[in-house]
């Protein structure tokens, strides 16, 4: 009893301070519907692990896709570009729109063929498909969100998946779904739920236009909205796939899209999050052209960002990364607390 609590508190904190994982989210095409090449991913990746004030380096990105962009199954650029940069990926199959993900798969094992374990040991996940279930409920259809798919075709995608990987280097990786809050708290989907390794969930207070979501408010939002998952999912792991607040854009219910807003939406949700939980921030760059609301960090990938990253004091985030105090303290506390707790483990044994 005494043994295997100790042990829990050992994990969580090498948990807590060792792999959570800091990203953005990142499209297969820039904002004028280009493909991406590996040049543009590098760049991309080197300046998010590069940010001025950043709070912690922001080393991993999550991918919608892993088929190049205008090509039917080849591995999309990114994974080099991953390799070269040292950046841990969160990996997408993207699922509306096709009754098959064949291509998907194909361009995965192609390049877990190619790359190796210099590829799969950077893959910390999995999610088979993104907002598909949003796109297909009430207010998808309502917002014109576009083409969607249900909770069985979706469960089948998971399956064929897990069947692909079964003898590759990536047969132990997590396999998740990622969609909205509203999509993962609707009953309808809960068999997902069953299927998956993780959960991720996308949470935007910018659009929850019938929740009292003036910036002043957001952080209620956001805990109803992060609330509502985790009592629908229970005890599986809940990542932070997308959040984010735009720049620039139409105002949505009380919510208005400022660059003031931007930096009180990174100081009050973004830096009570950052190192502590699993997060994807939306986003780097914009990939969307389609979307009004323009929510990049930075513009240009220039590593100065558009607004100051700083995160307040007493917030919890890690300082700043050219400020390397809080880091150095960090490490100390797992450097001395796990072997600590290792040894008062093995005295009880
Ligand atoms: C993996 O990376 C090493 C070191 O950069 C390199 O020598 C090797 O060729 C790479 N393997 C593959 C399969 O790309
Ligand atoms: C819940 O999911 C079902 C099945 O996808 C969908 O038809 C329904 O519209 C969703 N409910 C809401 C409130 O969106
Ligand atoms: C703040 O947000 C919560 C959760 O959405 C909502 O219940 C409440 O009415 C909001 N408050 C205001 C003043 O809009
Ligand atoms: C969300 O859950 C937390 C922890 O259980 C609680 O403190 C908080 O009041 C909840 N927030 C909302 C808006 O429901
Ligand atoms: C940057 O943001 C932090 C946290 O909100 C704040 O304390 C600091 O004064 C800001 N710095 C500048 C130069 O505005």
């Amino acid at each position: 009893m005494l043994f295997t609590s100790v042990l829990a508190i050992a994990a969580c904190l090498s948990g807590a301070l060792g792999e959570v994982y800091l990203g953005f989210n990142s499209g297969a095409t820039d904002d004028s519907k280009k493909a991406k090449k590996q040049a543009d991913f590098e760049k991309e990746f080197k300046t998010a692990q590069k940010l001025q004030n950043s709070p912690g380096s922001f080393n991993s990105i999550r991918l919608y896709t892993n088929i190049q962009a205008e090509t039917t199954d080849t591995p999309i650029e990114a994974f080099p570009a991953a390799v070269k940069t040292n950046t841990k990926l969160l990996l997408g199959l993207w699922c509306s729109g096709t009754t098959t993900i064949d291509n998907e798969i194909s361009a995965l094992t192609k390049a877990i063929d190619q790359y190796g374990t210099n590829f799969t040991n950077l893959v910390v996940g999995i999610s088979v498909g993104s907002e598909d279930l949003y796109r297909v409920s009430e207010s998808g259809i309502r917002n014109s969100a576009g083409v969607g798919q249900d909770a069985e075709t979706i469960i089948d995608f998971i399956k064929d998946v897990r069947k692909a990987l079964k003898d590759t280097s990536l047969s132990k990786t997590l396999i998740g779904h990622v969609d909205t809050w509203s999509a993962w708290a609707n009953k309808s989907n809960s068999e997902v739920i069953d299927e998956v390794d993780f959960v991720g969930t996308n949470l935007f207070p910018y659009f929850e236009d019938d929740k009292g979501n003036d910036i002043s408010n957001v952080t209620n939002v956001f805990e109803f909205a992060l609330n509502s998952t985790e009592k629908a999912v229970g005890d599986k792991p809940v990542w932070i796939t997308e959040t984010g607040w735009p720049v620039s854009g139409p105002d949505f219910g009380e919510a208005k899209a400022t660059m003031d807003n931007a930096k009180t939406y990174w100081d009050t949700v973004g830096c009570t999050l950052f190192g502590r939980q699993n997060v994807w921030w939306y986003v780097l760059r914009d990939s969307n052209p389609d979307n009004d609301a323009k929510f990049a960090v930075t513009k240009d990938l220039s590593t100065t960002p558009q607004f100051n990253l700083t995160c307040p004091a007493g917030s919890g985030a890690p300082a700043s990364i050219n400020t390397s105090a809080g880091n150095v303290i960090g490490v100390s506390l797992v450097g001395i607390a796990m072997p600590m707790l290792l040894a008062v483990a093995a005295w009880l044994a």
